[in-house]
């Protein structure tokens, strides 16, 4: 089945096929949160100069924490959504109080972090971490509601919880996989399975993918009941 395949294929096309030699291809949990927060809103090529000139001004969370609001404000002049930066802001003094200045490791503590919830909680704990827990963003809804048929609205909280539980199942079975499986949902969602126009032809899931099956790709993910 694809549920039992999906992880193995995922990884193995990632490391083939997806994006590599981005900047945040690291494992410091700083700078993967920091490229998370900046990525939620902005596109990769915009976010890159800003992730550069950032971290100059700003190499460390401590750095960061002790650092005046304003002067953060500054460095996020022009990327908008401003309420990302003074959560950015507030949670680098929320982990020197509560953490001692070590980013923390597991989802559910990264959670408690202003503007971190559980997708880019677990984004983080995969990347940093190499932690067994899933994302769910929005790339990622529309690959599993078309691979595995999923109908409804996803926004629907019966659905995104039915979602989770379904994403959860799909984890690989080694930790040492995680950067790139998590990787890899994000780039087939950016690349491959697109909103409009997916490119099955390429797409390591087709062979056992129901929307491609159905000739429902136009039609999942369901849109927003009116
Ligand atoms: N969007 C959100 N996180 C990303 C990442 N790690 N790489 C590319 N695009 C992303």
């Amino acid at each position: 089945t694809l549920q039992s395949a999906f992880a193995a294929r995922l990884v193995a096309w990632q490391k083939q096929h997806g994006r590599h030699g981005l900047p945040w291809q690291v494992s410091d949990p700083y700078r993967v949160w920091l490229s998370e927060i900046m990525l939620q809103q902005t596109q990769v090529t915009t976010v890159l100069g800003y992730y550069a000139r950032f971290l100059e001004r700003f190499p460390d969370l401590a750095t960061l924490a002790a650092a005046p609001v304003d002067d953060v404000l500054a460095h996020w002049s022009g990327l908008g959504y401003y309420t990302r930066a003074r959560n950015l802001h507030k949670a680098a003094q929320q982990v020197m109080a509560d953490f001692g200045g070590a980013f923390p490791a597991r989802r559910e503590a990264i959670e408690t972090l202003p503007g971190i919830g559980r997708s880019t909680a677990a984004a983080i704990a995969a990347f940093a971490f190499g932690q067994r827990e899933t994302i769910l963003d929005g790339n990622v809804k529309r690959v599993l509601t078309r691979c595995f048929g999923v109908d409804g609205y996803p926004g629907d909280k019966k659905v995104e919880a039915q979602l989770w539980t379904l994403a959860e199942s799909l984890l690989p079975a080694a930790d040492g996989d995680m950067v790139a499986y998590t990787q890899g949902l994000m780039d087939l969602g950016a690349t491959v399975c697109t909103r409009s126009r997916p490119a099955c032809g390429v797409c390591p899931m087709a062979d056992g993918c129901v929307a491609a099956r159905d000739g429902r790709t136009a039609e999942l993910p369901q849109r927003k009941p009116k």
